[in-house]
């Protein structure tokens, strides 16, 4: 029999033993194609890790094996302590994930929306929490427009707002800007912040090497079925020696550490400027 003293303790006790996501060993082929071959990695709660790789690398398919769509070949995968294979409702009731296209339905509100998912998810007293939401990701003022009228930001907003219905632990984003404008993409990168901020652990995926540098706060790199690099950006850039130009000492950005990394062309990261001009 489980009191709830012992389920609190229980949860207490994975919090404190588990990290938020454990990757260890992570197998997966489709066919003779080789997807994942060995990949391990580790979440701290309430941090952001980056998951970055190249198309087709294997960033979705590794999302999709933490959040039990997929089964692996190999190898274990943990979020919030519990193990994909034997656990998998808890490990459903622990996470919350946004794919690349949004979830959000244009002939609603936004606060419709929110207001559906949160029956769905049988959500006490839904008003209360939607406000709480709509207020947290900007959206108050919007709020009883139609979705169809919402910019693409707005919409991604909106799209992580709903999978944040219920409080899960962990959050998985799977490329949460692709297609957004650079404004959008700040608005969204402002929402992900700050749910790392209240405690949420954030996975996420992208190809956008300057998202990982202003968000994460570990970036790993998934390059030919495994992670090749795994660190703060800081430690990723000592990876390579401090760029020099004339007089000025520069650090190569995260950009070229990928490039350098996954050997794709790291002779010319000393003279490239085009390649700086969002620094
Ligand atoms: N259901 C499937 N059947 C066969 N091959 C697949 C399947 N899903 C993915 N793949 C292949 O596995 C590889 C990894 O795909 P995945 O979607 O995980 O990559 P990704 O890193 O998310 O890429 P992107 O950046 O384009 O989203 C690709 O070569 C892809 O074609
Ligand atoms: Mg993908």
């Amino acid at each position: 029999m489980f009191t709830k003293k012992s389920v609190v303790d229980d949860d207490e006790r994975r919090r404190r033993e588990h990290p938020a996501i454990r990757v260890r060993g992570l197998e997966k082929s489709y066919g003779k194609v080789e997807v994942l071959r060995g990949v391990d990695f580790d979440v701290a709660r309430g941090s952001i890790f980056a998951l970055l790789g190249s198309n087709g690398s294997g960033k979705t398919t590794t999302v999709r094996i933490l959040a039990t769509v997929l089964k692996a070949d190999a190898g274990t995968a943990g979020v919030n302590g519990f193990d994909v294979a034997t656990h998998p409702a808890d490990v459903r009731a622990s996470f919350s994930l946004t794919g690349q296209f949004t979830a959000v339905d244009d002939i609603l509100t936004g606060r419709e929306n929110l207001v559906l998912v949160a029956k769905l998810r049988r959500i006490k007293d839904p008003g209360t929490v939607v406000d709480g939401l709509l207020d947290r990701f900007s959206l108050t003022d919007a709020a009883t427009r139609k979705v169809s009228t919402y910019s693409g930001g707005m919409r991604r907003r909106l799209d992580i707002a709903m999978s944040l219905i219920g409080n899960p632990p962990v959050i998985f984003l799977d490329e949460p800007t692709t297609g957004l404008d650079p404004e959008a993409r700040i608005e969204v990168w402002q929402a992900v912040k700050e749910l790392a901020a209240n405690g949420t652990t954030v996975l996420l995926t992208t190809q956008y090497l300057n998202e990982a540098e202003h968000l994460a706060d570990r970036i790993a790199i998934l390059h030919q079925g495994r992670i090749i690099a795994n660190g703060t950006l800081a430690e990723l850039k000592r990876l390579l020696p401090p760029a020099k130009v004339e007089y000025v000492e520069k650090q190569p950005t995260l950009e070229e550490v990928f490039l350098a990394i996954i050997g794709d062309d790291g002779t010319n990261h000393t003279t490239d400027t085009t390649t700086r001009e969002h620094e």
